[in-house]
């Protein structure tokens, strides 16, 4: 029996010494670890031999396997060593000082939207505000005049994480937490409030050209005394024009949002028929933009304020909407792609 291991691993040591590749070594392992492989074959022959024997050769057949496995594993780690080293040598041999050839790549077209909007909000005044993606039910809904099984949360059905916090499913989440910070400067130094807020945001969306469960918006609120409709417009259409670089005509329309009393929606007036109507427009010569309203009085009690003394309006302008409008983008889905070259031929602006 002895000679039998024996002639196995002289076999086996020589069919090893012929791989060359992965496939090759998975194929001896089988032939001689599988299954029905050949080591394991050795083990059946056990049940004809006597007590002592057994012993003898269950033994050899361990130490014979366990070499196989050894050297299969050794093998391995050679083959997967010399594919680094063949990897390593077909790459690139870098001439730092060569000018460089491949293009940088461009802004997102939502960056560039959204830093325009940021820059004529500064000009006006406005403080730009970062906030978490990351809230809580009460900053996204209950702060907002929207409580639990308020039929306004349908549509604004988001991701929750274990722990009950939830991703923002719109930038007015961020509202509760701009009052706060700034009320005291409201009340003690006189200092309206009034704050840009851009972010990302999520929304458990099924998705085509239209829709995404992530997109961007900008808020924006002004609280002082006497704030009134007219401001809003006046904030609205410069903001606008400046971002299209040309005047634009709005219109406003009720709208519903249980954070804002009255609330409206503001269309302006189609960019690519100039209003006489055209399929981009569905022949109305509108296109809905931003959605507002005069700042909910429960609203500002929530963050501090007090309604009867202050009034404001906040806004919620798609940054997402906006881009696509401005660049020409069909197909909302392209945006977050990630792909350089569809992104790149929205803007040449580097
Ligand atoms: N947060 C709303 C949404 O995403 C949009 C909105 C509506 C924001 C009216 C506002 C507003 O600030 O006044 O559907």
């Amino acid at each position: 029996m002895a000679e039998k291991t024996t002639a196995l691993k002289q076999a086996f040591s020589e069919a090893l010494l012929t791989v060359t590749n992965m496939e090759e070594l998975e194929k001896i392992r089988v032939e001689y670890l599988g299954k029905k492989g050949l080591v394991t074959e050795l083990m059946q022959e056990m049940k004809y031999l006597s007590p002592e024997e057994k012993k003898v050769f269950g033994q050899a057949v361990n130490v014979l396997k366990n070499e196989v496995n050894d050297a299969i594993t050794q093998k391995r780690e050679e083959l997967k060593q010399k594919e680094i080293e063949l990897e390593n040598s077909r790459m690139p041999v870098f001439d730092l000082s060569m000018p460089p050839v491949l293009d940088r790549g461009s802004y997102h077209p939502i960056t560039l939207v959204q830093r325009q909007c940021e820059e004529v909000f500064r000009s006006m005044g406005f403080a730009i505000e970062d906030y978490s993606e990351i809230v809580t039910d009460y900053e996204c809904f209950e702060a907002l005049n929207i409580p639990k099984n308020h039929p306004a949360r349908d549509m604004q059905d988001t991701y929750y994480l274990d722990n009950g916090q939830l991703l923002k499913s719109h930038t007015s989440a961020a509202q509760n937490a701009i009052y706060k910070k700034y009320k005291d400067a409201l009340y003690n130094e006189g200092k309206p409030i009034n704050a840009i807020f851009p972010g990302r945001c999520f929304r458990n969306e099924a998705t085509d050209a239209c829709h995404e469960n992530t997109f961007f918006q900008m808020e924006g609120v002004m609280v002082d005394k006497n704030i009134s409709i007219s401001n809003l417009i006046f904030f609205m259409k410069t903001m606008l024009s400046e971002v299209f670089q040309k005047d634009i005509k709005v219109r406003l329309r009720p709208g519903f949002f249980p954070f804002v009393e009255p609330g409206f929606e503001l269309d302006i007036s189609c960019l690519i028929c100039g209003g006489e109507g055209c399929p981009s427009c569905k022949h109305s010569g509108w296109l809905e933009l931003c959605p507002c309203g005069m700042i909910h009085p429960e609203v500002l009690k929530a963050g501090g304020i007090d309604p009867e003394e202050y009034t404001g309006f906040a806004f919620g302008l798609g940054l997402t909407r906006l881009a696509m409008m401005k660049y020409g983008v069909k197909d909302i889905r392209d945006l977050n792609s990630g792909s350089l070259k569809s992104l790149a031929q929205f803007t040449d602006d580097k």
